[in-house]
């Protein structure tokens, strides 16, 4: 039985990849070597992840105690008789008995969609509505948080977390937590550093995971940034890619790992698996390290202040 109580430091992130590429994807990253799977009920392909994590354990891949799969509570499930059944229902698409780490997505509580109306259910309250929108409903974080202390002390998951949580957030829930938040899930990249954050999270003990680890890219796709946007063209990236025979995703990873964050690329390119996951047997030096992390300028990619409102017709700022 595993007992690590932090994630390994690079896991596959799951958002976007197609369901029909799933399952095998995730069995061939098991067999590459990823022991950390990042899920979530909003990426719709719990039960293609399920099935490639069957796969693997049948193959002979690993044990499921050598992996550490995450999932994360959807925004429409904040309210403390849902939390259970929320993940309950991840569990049951995934084929899995517990969760090594289950998250509350985003402070954003919205109203229930109950799983015949739709699962998963997404941002909008009734995306059929003429003028789709988001329906808030005010949950207290902490009535969430203990409904998710509730399924640790169930054995249905072994650590519990937050993601896009900023500090005021986290000193709030670590005021109350019974059990205290393992890992905040915050965007985090080259051009958005957040030293502060993670400064926090350190002096706190809370590990500090880092999505959309390559900036841009993931991005482009959904009109949210441009090609040019990407540090991956970084004049002092490219250097140090150079220098060190890598890839620049490899350095950017690196510089994420190097600092001491985990971070949770996504590819659905089964060739891309192995480049994003080799990233703990080389060093960037003092130098290049300060450089890349010199390129921070808050750009965030994923800000709901900004998408929920082009996307789903809601203002609906956190950080601010
Ligand atoms: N908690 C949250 O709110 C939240 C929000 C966003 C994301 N996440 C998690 O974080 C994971 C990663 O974030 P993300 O998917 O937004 O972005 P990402 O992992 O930073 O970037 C993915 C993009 O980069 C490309 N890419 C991957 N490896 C590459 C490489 N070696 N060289 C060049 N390009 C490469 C991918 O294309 P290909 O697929 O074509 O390789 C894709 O377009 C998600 O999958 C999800 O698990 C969590």
């Amino acid at each position: 039985m595993t007992t690590a109580s932090t994630p390994p430091s690079i896991g596959l992130g799951l958002w976007k990849i197609p369901k029909p590429q799933t399952a095998a994807l995730v069995r061939e990253a098991i067999q590459v070597g990823y022991r950390h799977l990042d899920s979530a009920c909003d990426y719709g392909n719990e039960k293609e992840t399920g099935e490639g994590i069957r796969k693997a354990l049948a193959d002979g891949l690993c044990r499921r105690d050598d992996l550490w799969v995450t999932s994360k509570l959807w925004n429409t499930y904040h309210k403390a008789e849902h939390v259970r059944p929320a993940l309950e229902r991840t569990l049951a698409d995934m084929n899995l008995d517990h969760l090594d780490l289950f998250l509350i997505h985003f402070p954003i509580p919205l109203a229930f969609v109950p799983f015949e109306t739709r699962y998963p259910p997404g941002w909008t309250f009734d995306p059929s509505a003429p003028k789709p929108f988001m329906k808030a409903a005010p949950v207290p974080v902490i009535e969430t948080w203990q409904a998710m202390e509730r399924l640790v002390e169930a054995g249905l998951v072994r650590h519990i977390g937050v993601s896009n949580f900023c500090v005021s957030l986290l000193r709030d829930l670590l005021s109350q937590a019974r059990i205290r938040p393992v890992v905040n899930q915050v965007e985090s990249h080259p051009y958005l550093a957040q030293e502060k954050l993670l400064r926090y999270c350190r002096e706190e003990g809370v590990a500090f995971t880092a999505f959309s680890p390559l900036g841009a890219p993931s991005y482009v796709p959904l009109g949210m940034a441009r090609p040019e946007d990407s540090v991956l063209l970084e004049p002092c990236v490219l250097a140090a890619a150079g220098r060190l025979g890598k890839t620049p995703a490899q350095v950017v990873l690196r510089w994420a790992v190097q600092r001491g964050t985990s971070a949770v690329p996504k590819t659905e390119k089964p060739a891309r698996l192995a480049e994003n996951l080799a990233v703990g047997n080389f060093e960037l030096s003092d130098a290049e390290m300060g450089a890349i992390s010199a390129l921070d300028r808050n750009r965030r990619f994923n800000d709901p202040g900004v998408f929920c409102e082009q996307a789903f017709g809601t203002f609906f700022p956190i950080y601010e």
